[in-house]
């Protein structure tokens, strides 16, 4: 049994008993944090103002590509994705296990393509900035793109490939960590409408839902790009974080024709062939707010791009198309740790990685709020990066 240390940051008692959590948010964030805390033995209160799995877990690509979208300037995130990107087999295996749900981990690896002679100059300097960061992505030739995926352009130049950037299916996953939360103990609150965080003595003491006071011991915001804008929360403790918008299309491929095996990013999409037949075609991104409608320049670049590179989708059925809001922080990396409030813990600004880091996310919160204890991982991450330096507040120097 794991005891509170005397420094412990949440009011638990010194007998070791659990700390009680309330968590805003049950998008795969949240449900993660609170199926480990609920297995640990902690009462854990979920308040989601939709249904859970909604948002950015359910608009998502499910991509878990540590390596291949890693980009001059991202190095910083390179041991939080690699770490999270190992933890993702046995995380999937866990999960499954604990709720009957498969989350469709799919290990064919991802490639990047060259279309030009242009693109696979831009691609041959990617891939020497990653393989002198020690990422495990190779350089193929058109001959050998073409042989493992047959049905792109004929003309295709090139490619990276990485073996290590898998995909899960994150609405499987979604239904999956409800499950496993629920059966661990999980209370799940949805369609609570706004929550707000209530603070009392200069600590969060739990969460209003309509007039009557949840306590709890820790709360921990997990609202993805609503996180911003939870009520109550002190401005100091508020997460920069806003909406970046994605359009994404899905087509269905013909059961007997996959037309694509990896991931594909294009050089103006990226492509997802899910085991069950479904290809999603991926993303824009916009800075609109919340604005969550469809555009035609929007559609019509997923579709061009797609369709440059995979001719064969002019055929395919569309099945769905929809926009979602990725959480993006000032820095573009997620915030993870204590607020600077007592007994509030940020999980969120997941901005292009939510999926991915759900894992070492879930871990590493889970021993916050059981120990105090901050994993090394998880340091560079803290909310306090963000906070203001007296210059900025006007305060003298
Ligand atoms: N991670 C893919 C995207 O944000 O569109």
């Amino acid at each position: 049994m794991i005891h509170a240390p005397a420094s412990h940051p949440f009011s638990v008692s010194q007998s070791g008993a659990r700390p009680s959590v309330a968590i805003i948010g049950a998008g795969c964030i949240g449900l993660a944090v609170a199926w480990r805390l609920a297995s640990a033995g902690c009462r854990v209160d979920v308040f989601e103002r939709g249904e859970a799995g909604r948002g950015a877990t359910h608009a998502a690509g499910g991509m878990l590509a540590a390596c291949v979208e890693t980009e001059p300037g991202e190095e910083g995130l390179l041991p939080l994705t690699r770490a999270s990107q190992a933890l993702w087999p046995g995380f999937a295996r866990d999960l499954e296990a604990a709720s009957g749900l498969p989350v469709d981990l799919r290990t064919d690896g991802t490639m990047v393509i060259a279309l030009t002679a242009d693109d696979a100059a831009k691609l041959r300097f990617l891939h020497g900035f990653q393989r002198d960061l020690g990422l495990p992505v190779e350089w193929l030739g058109g001959a050998e793109v073409r042989r493992r995926e047959p049905f792109l352009q004929p003309g295709v130049a090139g490619a990276l490939f990485c073996a290590d950037d898998h995909q899960v299916d994150n609405r499987k996953l979604a239904a999956s960590l409800r499950r496993a939360a629920g059966a661990a103990g999980v209370r799940l609150h949805e369609h609570c409408g706004e929550v707000a965080l209530a603070v009392e003595g200069g600590r969060a003491a739990g969460l209003l839902v309509g007039d009557v006071l949840h306590r709890a011991d820790c709360v921990v915001l997990a609202a993805g790009a609503w996180a911003a804008g939870v009520p109550g929360l002190p401005d100091a403790a508020r997460p920069p974080v806003r909406p970046v918008k994605g359009q994404m299309i899905c087509v269905r491929m013909d059961p007997r024709l996959p037309l694509l095996r990896h991931v594909v990013w294009t050089p103006g999409t990226y492509l997802i062939p899910r085991l069950d037949g479904r290809l999603l075609i991926g993303a824009t991104t916009e800075e609109r707010g919340f604005d969550e409608r469809l555009t035609a320049g929007g559609q019509l670049a997923l579709l061009d791009g797609a369709w440059r590179a995979l001719p064969g989708i002019a055929e395919l059925p569309i099945e769905e198309a929809w926009a979602g809001f990725r959480p993006g922080s000032r820095d573009d990396a997620p915030i993870l740790g204590e607020s600077g409030l007592p007994g509030l813990i940020h999980a969120t600004g997941h901005h292009r990685n939510g999926i991915l880091l759900t894992p070492v996310t879930a871990d590493g919160i889970a021993r916050l709020v059981l120990t105090g204890e901050t994993d090394p991982l998880l340091r560079p991450f803290g909310p306090g990066r963000f906070a203001r330096r007296p210059a900025e507040t006007g305060a003298a120097a």
